[in-house]
């Protein structure tokens, strides 16, 4: 297990540039199978997450080249339909890629993505928007087959406003003979981003960022080149990090319109925020006042920030209330921050948090991507040292997440496991 040894209680003070979304670039990178061209991706950012799709995308049959924060992407030879089910155990979100293979070959093999730490996960949403398009789907031994002589399109309403689902289910439509009309969709900006890359390849979408989304099939697609919107989710966990530090930030190539929920929270809780075109300044209150979070779909709080907004307000003036309202569970970190001096009371969605002055060190274990952010930031607070194990789930969706920390004065270092 590799952990990060934390020495805390340092105000953090500076600027952090942003790097590019982890949840645009995934399906955006599924997207580029369907031209048949090549796509140029810029502002991607450098974690595992991303290389995991690389990987899929080799296997599938494509070209593909990264170089730092490019990545090219050739699609014309596409040999398999298959997403490797290792692969796609390993990160559940690859099940976007059926809609792209799907779209492209009319058929695609994979297995069910199974759970993860945050949540049962089923795909029902996704399988049944195939089937409305015209799609069979047989289920045998935990493989799922996909197939159609054509995608025709129709219209969907979706049970709940699945992000995954909305994506895989526009990439689906995109050569559907006819129109698709996506009602109840996703709002998230993720969607609006694979909105603006789809039609710059050629494709016909509308709507995105609304809950009505239209797609008119197209022939063909061409070669594009594209740059990923900025990480909202990335940007807010900084932000929270200076908050728990009584810090001062300069943030830049973020997007603060994507933060609304985030940076509202944060003035509720004391601290000073001043937005511009691309960049953030913050000013932290000495101690955060209590709030109350609860999850929603976009435009409401992003569950994503759940756990990393519950740890500061552990360190608040008061007593705070978080509502977990998209995955049921959500709080495993919770039980990590109780050994650092955390007062927090979790039942079934709801915790409430009691604040203290400051966390003690002590050493604690990540069980996911944001649960593990929110154990490193707790450990900025904490003047004692603090040592997050499993930091592997860290580095699947944050870039250079110790090295930004420690420019901006944390002392994080890193102690490779056996
Ligand atoms: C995306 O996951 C994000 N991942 C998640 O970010 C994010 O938390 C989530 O959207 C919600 O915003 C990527 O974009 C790669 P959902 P996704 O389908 O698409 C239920 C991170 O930390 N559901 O919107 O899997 C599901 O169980 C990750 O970066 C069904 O019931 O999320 C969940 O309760 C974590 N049936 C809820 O919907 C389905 O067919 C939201 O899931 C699909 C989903």
């Amino acid at each position: 297990m590799t952990k990060y040894i934390i020495e805390g209680g340092n105000r953090l003070e500076g600027c952090v540039k942003i790097s590019g979304s982890k949840n645009s670039s995934l399906p955006i990178m599924a997207a580029s199978i369907l031209s048949g061209k090549t796509t140029k991706l810029y502002n991607v950012p450098n974690i595992h997450d991303i290389e995991i799709t690389l990987q899929i995308l080799k296997v599938l049959g494509c070209n593909v080249k990264k170089n730092s924060g490019k990545i090219t992407i050739d699609s014309s030879k596409i040999e398999s339909n298959e997403i490797p089910q290792l692969l796609m155990r390993e990160m559940r979100s690859s099940v976007i890629m059926a809609g792209a293979i799907i779209g492209r070959l009319k058929n695609a093999t994979f297995s069910y993505p199974g759970g993860c730490e945050i949540g049962s996960r089923p795909i029902d949403i996704h399988l049944n928007g195939f089937k409305k398009l015209g799609i069979n789907i047989e289920e045998e031994g935990g493989f799922i087959r996909c197939s159609c002589d054509k995608i025709k399109g129709a219209k969907i309403h979706l049970d709940f406003p699945s992000v995954g689902a909305t994506e895989n289910l526009i990439l689906a439509s995109v050569f559907a003979e006819g129109e698709t009309i996506i009602s109840n969709a996703a709002m998230e900006p993720e969607i609006i981003d694979l909105q603006l890359f789809l039609n710059k390849m050629g494709a016909k979408v509308e709507g995105a960022g609304t809950n009505t989304i239209i797609i008119k099939g197209v022939k063909r697609l061409k070669d594009v080149s594209y740059t990923v919107m900025p990480d909202r989710i990335e940007a807010g966990t900084f932000l929270c990090a200076t908050a728990i530090t009584n810090g001062n930030i300069q943030i830049t190539n973020v997007e603060p319109t994507h933060m609304t929920p985030i940076i509202s929270k944060l003035r509720e809780c004391g601290c000073r925020i001043k937005t511009g075109k691309d960049e953030i300044f913050m000013q932290a209150p000495k101690r955060l006042n209590p709030t109350q979070i609860k999850t929603m779909p976009y435009p409401g709080f992003p569950t994503d920030m759940q756990p990393i907004f519950g740890t500061i307000l552990t360190t608040a003036r008061g007593t705070s209330m978080v509502i977990e309202n998209i995955f049921e569970s959500r709080y495993k970190y919770a039980n990590e921050l109780i050994r650092m001096g955390a007062k927090i009371h979790v039942q079934e969605r709801t915790a409430v948090i009691k604040g203290v002055r400051r966390l003690k060190g002590a050493e604690v274990f990540a069980t996911d991507l944001r649960g593990g952010a929110a154990l490193t930031i707790a450990g900025l607070n904490a003047k004692e040292q603090t040592k997050v194990n499993n930091i592997e789930y860290i580095l699947r969706g944050y870039e250079n997440f110790d090295k930004k920390l420690n420019n901006l004065g944390a002392k994080i270092t890193i102690e490779k496991g056996e």
